[in-house]
């Protein structure tokens, strides 16, 4: 360690970089790496420590953050894992977005998050990181982040909650959140019933344990190779989640050793098309189809043809649906996991998955399949929640891709989880609301002109014109109509909705209303809305000439009302990150990542 010092001695001679990272800071690299040391030591490092592989442990600790409650002993197993392995292990935070307290929206500081992630794990000096995060938007803006980055990333999710229970009823965030909502809108339950439902559906800490976004993410990264088999499922509370922790310390001194763990080259057009297959089988949020489009947007090296919205549609015409949890079937979580979770459902994919792909084990995922026990009732057994290839709950395309004059771009929709499937080749006229503010104010109104065939269309709810594109695509059921037991109606918007979340809703419409040229900016009520998921269609039944009259009509009113420039770029100057987003953040079909964060982004 005494070489450190010496001036004749290069300084990138060693295995593990550590310290030596970046080392021109400080006029000379020998005085940057004794400076450096000068300042870690007062925190109690020895030479002797200080020599090891660094790995970084990305914190996303926040008392806001119940999804994320279990950290500081997740990240005690993985320090006791990055030890054990003759790393060593240093902790530092990051922003921490929890759903609900993201105000406006968790997917406005997704991107926010990902920059402080990517520069923090640029900045300082760590041979591979940790990952540990969970809740919705936290996995996407990681990955994100230290794909740019590219050091060696190992994610560690904090785990799906239990379960909680009422009325003799398992229940859990948020699925059962909506449907107990709508029941109680509807008049079917009364306040003392909603309230005392309110107190379990969250019942212990950890991610919502449905297939919402943040299982989803989670088994996503199992597809991309990121993480073990059993870290997507293994609940937030349990001894084997700390275990995994564990492990994931050892795996990432491991991954110091090898360049071709990085992301950029770990990665491959494979890896995307396994993770797109993983999405269909498990009928997944439609949130991850945002999320990955920002991620592999962020890769600068795939080959082979680009992946778009189109490849997942693509790929998911050969891919049923095996999982049965909601809100696309029954199950939560937990009951994933007894089932034998991501390693039983892979074995079943086995025939469509790409088996070379690397994981950052540095094996390829057949060899992990193959080294993988098995656990778990048989699939397709009464006790288990994974179905077989050859019997699946649905046959195909769980997420579908939608295009027609009405979304040029692409909108996406969750045709799984739709409730009434005769909606699913529908044709209605529109009920159009020019925003959430409006929706709110009218959808309850007893004089609202609608019926159950009606298509209710939402504007403005886009990556610009709301910014960060909020979950409010889950247009609610007009109360009257709920009231008469209507559960399920066709609606359309260019905002999201949350991965708990059922029913038939088109989401992610691009271009958004806000964009000047869109369609959907000019629908109005009356106009025929349709939706032919089977000829993967979204229309609308008016002329070209006509739909051109109305955009020139619009845009010369929004000049007018000087809210949009003659170059069609918006008008007011708008300040600190509120401008940076809205100036900066591209369609949902491209992620709605912001430009300059792509990896074709730059000038
Ligand atoms: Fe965090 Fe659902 S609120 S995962
Ligand atoms: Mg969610």
């Amino acid at each position: 360690a005494s070489s450190d010092y010496d001036l004749s001695t290069p300084l990138d001679s060693k295995d593990a970089v550590g310290l030596r990272q970046g080392l021109a800071s400080y006029g000379d690299p020998h005085f940057s790496l004794f400076l450096r040391k000068v300042f870690i030591k007062a925190l109690g490092y020895s030479e002797d420590a200080l020599s090891r592989p660094i790995i970084g442990i990305v914190n996303t600790y926040s008392s806001f953050n119940p999804c994320h409650a279990n950290i500081p002993q997740l990240m005690e197993a993985v320090k006791r894992g990055v030890h054990l392995a003759g790393g060593l292990a240093i902790d530092f935070p990051t922003i921490s977005l929890h759903e609900s307290f993201s105000s406006p929206t968790s997917m406005y500081l997704r991107n926010l998050m990902s920059m402080d992630t990517e520069e923090m794990i640029l900045a300082q000096p760590v041979d591979a990181v940790v990952l540990i995060g969970g809740c919705d938007k936290t996995v996407p803006a990681q990955l994100m982040g230290g794909l740019s980055a590219n050091k060696p990333i190992l994610h560690l999710v904090t785990g799906p909650m239990m379960p909680g229970s009422h009325n003799g009823v398992r229940i859990g965030a948020c699925t059962d959140c909506r449907n107990n909502w709508a029941k109680f809108r509807a008049g079917a339950i009364d306040i003392e019933e909603i309230a005392a439902i309110n107190e379990e559906l969250a019942p212990t800490a950890g991610t919502c344990g449905v297939m919402g976004t943040a299982s989803t993410m989670a088994a996503i990264l199992v597809g991309l190779g990121l993480m073990p088999f059993a870290g997507a499922t293994a609940p937030a509370v349990s001894s084997a989640r700390l275990r995994i922790a564990e492990a994931t310390g050892a795996n990432a001194v491991a991954a110091t050793r090898n360049a071709g763990l990085r992301p950029q080259t770990l990665l491959t057009r494979d890896s995307f098309i396994n993770a797109i297959i993983v999405l269909q089988a498990i009928g997944g949020s439609t949130n991850a189809v945002v999320h990955l489009m920002a991620i592999i947007n962020r890769h600068p090296g795939l080959t082979g043809e680009p992946i778009t919205l189109n490849t997942v549609d693509a790929v998911g015409r050969n891919v049923p649906l095996l999982v049965d949890l909601k809100p696309s079937g029954d199950g939560y979580m937990t009951d994933f996991h007894n089932s034998g979770g991501m390693a039983a459902l892979l074995r079943q994919l086995r025939p469509l998955l790409k088996l070379n792909a690397m994981t950052i084990s540095g094996r390829t995922l057949g060899e992990e399949l193959d080294l993988a026990p098995t656990l778990g009732p048989a699939p397709g057994s009464p006790n288990s929640v994974v179905s077989l290839l050859t019997s699946p709950l649905y046959p195909a395309s769980a997420l579908v891709v939608l295009r027609g004059n009405l979304a040029p771009g692409g909108a996406v929709m969750k045709a799984s989880a739709s409730k009434y499937r005769r909606l699913l080749n529908h044709r209605g006229p529109a009920v159009v609301f020019a925003g959430a503010a409006d929706l709110a104010r009218r959808i309850d109104d007893p004089d609202l002109r609608v019926t159950a065939d009606s298509v209710l269309v939402l504007q403005n709810i886009g990556p610009v014109g709301h910014p960060g594109m909020p979950e409010a695509g889950l247009v609610p059921i007009p109360r009257k109509l709920a009231a008469q037991g209507v559960e399920d109606m066709l609606r359309v918007s260019d905002g999201r909705m949350s991965g708990t979340a059922g029913g038939t809703v088109v989401l992610h419409v691009s271009p958004e209303a806000a964009v000047a040229e869109s369609v959907l900016g000019v629908v109005k009520d009356g106009d025929i809305v349709i939706c032919d998921v089977e000829r993967r269609v979204l229309e609308v039944e008016i002329s070209e000439d006509e739909i051109k009259r109305r955009i020139e009509e619009r845009r010369r009113k929004l000049e007018e009302e000087g809210v949009l420039t003659k170059e069609g770029g918006p008008a007011r100057r708008i300040r600190g990150y509120r401008g940076l987003y809205v100036r900066n953040v591209n369609q949902a079909e491209k992620g709605a990542d912001f430009d300059f964060l792509t990896a074709a982004g730059g000038l």
